[in-house]
């Protein structure tokens, strides 16, 4: 068997590969939509292991009915040589989520990343009425972390006009190497000054693994950070994590990390199947499940 296993009939196809992929939501997110929308199509997951890769990206184009899949760990960077067009956010972070095979045969490579926590943002804020005025480009914002989550997130913000952007980062010589190639918008911090880096700020994001269920605990006082920031964790396990609840609690709104994911599907749907989808409360309840 290998990983397509198409079966017989050809219907619009796409999946994530991942390795492993077992426990991927994105089944569950392109479910809802096919089932949703009445389209006939499959999402499947897609385990390719990385001894496997070259061969399933150079069988990819010629699979019956396979307009594209989602990429995951670990394949968002080393699918990169695959690929004939890589659009250029998906450069600029460096990585692949979303692959669509082109009429030609040929395969266009994106990343959604940003583009689906920019969306979660703006639908907290059109959704939560203690954020009505709220712009992201009002304020510093702080990062998190510098890994390859934070890279999506610091285009996301740069794009959106975020003209100070505090990074911080246990390994400080990560986020010094992402101020000097993001450009001056960005100031790298030492891990030590993550309390006082919230001085001022507008939005936290966190897009380490810290608070994640069965990592440590994200320990970040928030005391100085203004009641009107936004407060973002990319981590979705637990959905309201420690750091979301110790917000909310003292009045700052915030947006758990199943946003992200959702949002970030929403091209990629599109484009393998023709349906500009909706992120609704009955998707995240469909997802969770
Ligand atoms: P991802 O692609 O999801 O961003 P990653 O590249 O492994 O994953 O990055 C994980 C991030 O979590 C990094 O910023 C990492 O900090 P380092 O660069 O110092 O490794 C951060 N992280 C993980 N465990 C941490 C911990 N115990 N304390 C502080 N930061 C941590």
């Amino acid at each position: 068997m290998t990983a397509f296993d198409t079966g017989d009939d050809i219907i619009p196809r796409a999946g994530v590969i991942g390795w492993p992929v077992d426990h991927s939501r994105s089944p569950k997110l392109h479910g809802f939509w096919l089932q949703q929308h009445g389209l006939t199509g499959r999402y499947d997951r897609l385990p390719v292991p990385p001894e496997n890769l070259a061969a399933f990206m150079a069988a990819l184009p010629r699979e019956p009915g396979f307009r594209g899949v989602n990429v995951t760990i670990p394949h968002k960077v080393a699918v990169l040589p695959y690929l004939a067009q890589i659009d250029p956010v998906a450069r600029r972070i460096g990585a692949v989520n979303t692959i669509v095979v082109q009429p030609d045969g040929s395969l266009f490579g994106s990343n959604t990343d940003a583009f689906g926590f920019f969306e979660s943002l703006r639908a907290a804020a059109g959704e939560n009425e203690n954020m009505a005025g709220w712009q992201v480009a009002a304020a510093p914002a702080v990062v998190l972390g510098a890994g390859g989550a934070a890279r999506a997130i610091i285009v996301a913000l740069l794009d959106a006009g975020v003209s100070e952007l505090r990074l911080v980062n246990r390994s400080f010589d990560k986020a010094e190497s992402l101020a000097a190639e993001f450009g001056p918008a960005i100031t790298a911090l030492d891990w030590e000054e993550r309390a006082a880096a919230l001085g001022g700020a507008g939005l936290l994001v966190n897009t380490t693994s810290l608070g994640m269920t069965g990592q440590p605990a994200l320990d970040l006082p928030l005391d100085d950070l203004p009641r009107a920031a936004l407060v973002s964790d990319i981590v979705y396990t637990p959905l309201e994590t420690d750091l979301l609840a110790r917000a909310r609690a003292r009045g700052n709104p915030a947006v758990d990390g199943l946003g992200m994911l959702l949002h970030q599907g929403r091209p990629g749907f599109q484009a393998w199947f023709g349906v500009a989808p909706a992120v609704t409360p009955q998707l995240r309840a469909a997802v969770l499940a």
